[in-house]
């Protein structure tokens, strides 16, 4: 079927293909036991979000949407919606880091400090992030692959972005010694660990964001275990840093940290879940093969990617005042959950040649006043580890794979790959 069709297949068509995918061992068989493993519902709410036409309530959930436009047009309605009320993440902040929250994350604070953020990460910026953050590591990680040894990719991913996150916010880093046995990849393992730590503060909060006192003071120990140094290192961070920046963009010190603390829980599981994702696409679908022979495609199959694994699977809001969309009325205290995995894949599967979609546009970063700060620096993270796996012109296999269990960003615990002989 021609791609510009693809999409206007008939609704019941592209149902029974999602239903289909969940079976066999191809690339959207894989996807799906991932979700599931991760999340159990949420393959069954990816399935209910395609009858949602375009918006359906349902019991001790709310509105859900899997329409692209439907979508977008959500996210971008900051007068009805906000993620700050109970119910929303920014209540949930609010807790641990306090009421300066509600200014700084949708108030009128948030739309000062997207302002003044815009510049932080550009493509040029981004790829100088990569390479100061990865170089190193990503140079011995190629060599040893290349060289035919095995390579757990799941892994290598938490380790990178626990090297991004640590030069992003000008961590001090004590590298393991090897001497002693130490693996110098620990103390970042360690990081991604402590950031997967305080997103699994929301596990479980769908419904109801009162935090019990004991969740919000270990939430609080860890996120000042991962921005406490910012005191110190703002006014001299150097200008290549994340916290360097914001200074000179002219943030204050809350902000930064404030910034800092959003970009962790935004920026870590999401990125890893994609890096591993995109390898194991590009083996299960077999588009590496044509990737190979097509490199000019490389920026499309990293567009792909995220369209396809879609790593923040829903976004959720809640209703200030009553307001109609599409024929609906959405009632001041109900909740909206945005199915961006669904809208995402109803277009088919990973394609490296599949054209842009203008409805799609990048909803896998949402939309809006909160569209993620972070596109830039996610699309050049993604094209590095395409570059790893494919940068000498040989296919990979995957030898092994492992879901991540009971995780709030859908992921590989562990994804084996290797050169082919
Ligand atoms: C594949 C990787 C990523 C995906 C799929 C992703 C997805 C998203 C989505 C869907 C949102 C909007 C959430 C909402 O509307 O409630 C978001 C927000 C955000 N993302 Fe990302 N993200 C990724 C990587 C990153 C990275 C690498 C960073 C930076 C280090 C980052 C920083 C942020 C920040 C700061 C926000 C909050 C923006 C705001 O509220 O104004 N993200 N991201």
């Amino acid at each position: 079927m021609p791609v510009a069709e693809d999409f206007q297949a008939p609704v019941r068509e592209r149902r029974l293909r999602l239903v289909r995918d969940g079976w066999g061992t191809g690339a959207a068989a894989h996807e799906h036991r991932l979700l599931r493993a991760a999340r159990p519902a949420l393959p069954v709410l990816n399935w209910l979000g395609q009858f949602a036409n375009p918006l359906m309530r349902v019991p001790k959930l709310g509105w859900i949407t899997a329409d692209p436009l439907t979508a977008r047009a959500l996210l971008n309605d900051a007068e009805h919606l906000t993620l700050l009320s109970e119910g929303g993440v920014g209540h949930l902040w609010a807790q641990i880091l306090g009421d300066w929250v509600y200014d700084l994350f949708d108030g009128p604070g948030h739309h000062d400090l997207r302002t003044r953020s815009r510049e932080l990460f550009t493509e040029r910026t981004s790829a100088a992030f990569v390479q100061r953050a990865w170089g190193d590591r990503l140079e011995a990680a190629r060599a040893s692959f290349e060289a035919g040894e095995p390579l757990d990719l799941a892994d290598l991913s938490r380790v990178l972005v626990g090297r991004m996150v640590m030069t992003l916010l000008g961590m001090p880093v004590a590298p393991g010694d090897e001497s002693t046995g130490e693996d110098p990849d620990d103390p970042y393992r360690e990081i991604f660990a402590t950031g997967e730590e305080l997103a699994a503060t929301a596990l479980g909060t769908t419904a109801d964001t009162m935090l019990p006192p004991a969740k919000v003071e270990s939430a609080r120990a860890i996120v000042e275990r991962l921005t406490g140094h910012i005191d110190q290192v703002f006014p001299t961070a150097h200008p290549d840093t994340v916290i360097g920046r914001c200074r000179e963009l002219g943030l204050t010190l809350r902000e930064t940290k404030g910034l800092s603390t959003l970009l962790m829980v935004a920026g870590t599981e999401t990125a890893a879940s994609a890096m591993a994702r995109t390898a194991a696409l590009l083996h299960d679908s077999g588009e590496q093969h044509r990737l190979l022979t097509a490199p000019e495609h490389r920026d499309d199959a990293v567009r792909e990617a995220l369209r396809v694994t879609s790593p923040a699977p829903i976004i959720g809001r809640s209703v200030m005042a009553d307001f109609t969309m599409a024929g609906r009325t959405l009632r001041a205290g109900e909740r909206v959950v945005v199915l961006t995995w669904t809208a995402n894949n109803l277009p088919g599967g990973f394609r490296i040649d599949r054209p842009y979609l203008p409805q799609n546009r990048q909803l896998w970063f949402g939309a809006g006043r909160h569209l993620c700060l972070g596109g830039p620096l996610a699309r050049a993270e993604l094209g590095a580890i395409v570059d790893l796996l494919l940068g000498d012109g040989r296919p990979f296999r995957v030898v092994s794979r492992r879901y991540g269990r009971k995780v709030l960003i859908p992921a590989y615990a562990e994804l084996v790959v290797q050169k082919q002989p």
